[in-house]
């Protein structure tokens, strides 16, 4: 099976010893904690379920500008963007161990223990840096950057113990996933070739399609449909709804035992081509050989090119920083003269008007006007959902 990223076995971060995890529990009762703001709990999510392997915890500040500079840590691993605990909390100091609490979860339990091992200021410029780096944007308007650049100005470092998945495994008991767990099922399935696709869409004609065509084409023995489970920008379709319309569209149109429909918990980071290389980075974790990266990956508004998030493997990433492989999907369309979907590039005889365009945004626009996606766009079981679920927040 394909290795984890940067270790021979994966070390999640999850304290899996029941008797361990509990007297770190007790534990925690007696320390200094704080608030987390998501983005860092998604990070400790992430961590517990072994997605960051080899990470063991928050990175430094040197780190997470080398890695936002030139997506490597200054120990020379390679890791696309940096893993941090930002935040305004005042009053914790290097050696001590806190207890870091959960903003997303009523009552704000224990989600990990910290050993402090740095406490850092991070100046404006510093930020800059970095949030330019990772987004290639520094406009506020951008919902990646707005997120980043507000997260706070003090860095703690240091590895943690992961205590529990947060919101994730209560919320989406069938889908959420940890790497760990993945792997541990692709292993049993006996798979060798399996394609990751990463969404956070409800599943269209044009990602349905490009599951197939992945599949197809790399003669893989199975797909894993890896949705995002955490936070998005307004307007894009929960996760709930998101994943009951995945499921039935697997449920109707793909062969048994071929698809693993699975979720993460981590908050979209909208940082497109770095963001892809993340996706990349995990799916391996997960034990994935390859993931499909087609138009505007993780992208927003219009800040990245179409393909951006596929020439960042070509021209950034270094041979052999990843054994997984891209597969690289061209703006994929419906073909009225051939009624199908297919890549645009696999039909150079047609002109624009013999397409019609399939995107997420688009449809958002239809469901949001009360109109439901025509077959082209989405399958009717999936529009039904979508229409049900647009009924609602009119209602
Ligand atoms: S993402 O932010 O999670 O990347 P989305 O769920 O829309 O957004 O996309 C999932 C994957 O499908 C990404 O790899 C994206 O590039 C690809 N994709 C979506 N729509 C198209 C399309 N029409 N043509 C080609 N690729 C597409």
């Amino acid at each position: 099976m394909i290795k984890p990223h940067g270790s021979d076995a994966l070390d999640p971060r999850f304290v899996y010893d029941s008797e361990k995890r509990h007297a770190l529990i007790e534990e925690a009762e007696g320390l200094h904690s704080i608030l987390l703001n998501s983005a860092a709990a998604a990070n400790a999510v992430m961590l517990g379920g072994g997605y960051f392997n080899p990470l063991t915890g928050y990175m430094n500040l040197a780190d997470s500008l080398s890695v936002a500079e030139k997506m490597h840590t200054t120990d020379g691993l390679f890791f696309p963007v940096p893993i941090v605990n930002l935040t305004n909390e005042s009053g914790v100091e290097a050696g001590q161990r806190i207890a870091l609490r959960d903003p997303n979860v009523e009552g704000n339990p224990v989600l990990a223990i910290m050993s402090v091992a740095a406490v850092e200021t991070v100046s404006e410029d510093q930020i800059n840096f970095m949030a330019e780096k990772i987004f290639r944007s520094l406009d506020e308007k951008h919902p990646g950057v707005a997120t980043f650049t507000g997260l706070g100005r003090t860095l703690l470092s240091g590895s943690i113990d992961v205590l529990n998945f947060s919101y994730f495994q209560a919320d989406f008991p069938d889908t959420f996933r940890t790497a760990v767990e993945i792997r541990n099922e692709i292993a049993e399935h006996g798979w060798n070739k399996v394609v990751a696709f990463q969404t956070r869409n409800p599943m269209h004609r044009a990602h349905e399609e490009l599951c197939r065509m992945a599949m197809h084409d790399l003669d893989a023995d199975g797909i894993l449909i890896h949705m995002l489970l955490g936070k998005l920008k307004p307007g894009d379709i929960p996760a709930d709804v998101r994943d009951a319309s995945i499921r039935k569209m697997v449920e109707v149109y793909f062969p048994p035992n071929t698809v693993m429909v699975t979720g993460y918990g981590f908050d979209m980071l909208y940082a497109g081509p770095r963001e892809a290389v993340l996706h990349a980075v995990f799916r391996q974790n997960c034990g994935c050989t390859h993931l499909i990266v087609g138009r505007d990956h993780a992208g927003v508004g219009d800040y990245y090119g179409g393909f951006d998030a596929q020439t960042i493997f070509a021209e950034e990433v270094p041979e052999g920083a990843l054994e997984l492989e891209v597969y690289n999907a061209d703006h994929t369309a419906y073909s009225k003269k051939l009624d199908k979907v297919v890549m645009m590039k696999d039909a150079p005889d047609h002109s624009k008007e013999d397409f019609v365009l399939l995107s997420g945004t688009a449809v958002r626009e239809m469901l949001g006007k009360g109109i439901a996606p025509p077959p082209e766009f989405s399958r009717p079981e999936v529009a039904k959902i979508l229409s049900d679920y647009y009924q609602t927040l009119d209602s």
